[in-house]
């Protein structure tokens, strides 16, 4: 058996120059240099393809000919598709946190009215007033990260007549079949390592948990 992803690399190439719809008229010279490669390596990687029954060849006094077959359309096919479920839908990232408690201060920035209107409006849901906080470990920073560089939903600031409250930016996320989101303050030092979860319902008693459990939040970017 032919390492099949080497195969592969040259079926495409092929099937880039049409070998799938036409026969491809085509020399082992010419493939050479389009896979960058010696021309005797290129002359066995098409032996290799049609003793595989992926491609068919004729050899002619004009030439050599090629055509890719309905066992190589389905071998790229089958590649194509994992390909498509790698890049298709939502594109989500999921990161897994440990519950801690703080200071109580999500319930009161939740429950502000200029926040709660724009939670509705903007992310579907009347939240719990309170946020679940996640601390991040080391090994799931990568996709934490990612946080900080996407745009998110913008949750505006607003003022009272004390004080001014800064803008937020939310991601909706799903926690244990939970639609949720996280949100973050924008301007605000933020700790690199958290993550604040809101939703409809208080998730401690929606999904039993406790300090130090982990809980995976599969987020939407
Ligand atoms: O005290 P802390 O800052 O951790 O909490 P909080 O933001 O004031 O929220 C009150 C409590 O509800 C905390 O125990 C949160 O973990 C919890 N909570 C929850 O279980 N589900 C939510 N959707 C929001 C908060």
């Amino acid at each position: 058996m032919h390492l099949i992803i080497e195969m592969l690399e040259v079926l495409k190439r092929l099937a880039l120059m049409n070998a799938t719809r036409r026969v491809l008229k085509i020399s082992s010279k010419e493939l050479a240099e389009k896979i960058g490669q010696s021309v005797q390596t290129a002359a066995r990687k098409l032996k290799e393809l049609e003793e595989e029954g992926l491609i068919e060849r004729t050899l002619t006094k004009d030439g050599q000919f090629i055509v890719i077959t309905d066992k190589g359309k389905r071998l790229l096919y089958k590649e194509y598709l994992d390909y498509k479920s790698i890049f298709e839908g939502d594109e989500t990232v999921t990161i897994k946190g440990k519950v801690f408690s703080g200071m109580g201060e999500g319930r009161y920035y939740v429950s502000l009215d200029g926040y709660r209107r724009q939670f509705v409006e903007k992310l579907g849901f009347d939240p719990y007033p309170g946020t679940l906080n996640l601390k991040i470990p080391k090994e799931q920073l990568y996709f934490r990260r990612r946080l900080d560089e996407e745009e998110g939903i913008l949750i505006e600031g607003f003022s009272t007549p004390d004080r001014t409250f800064g803008e937020v930016k939310a991601f909706k996320c799903r926690v244990g079949g939970i639609d949720g989101a996280i949100v973050m303050p924008k301007r605000t030092h933020y700790p690199e390592d958290v993550l604040e979860v809101i939703a409809p319902v208080k998730l401690r008693d929606a999904l039993k948990l406790k300090d130090g459990d982990y809980v995976e939040v599969e987020v939407i970017l």
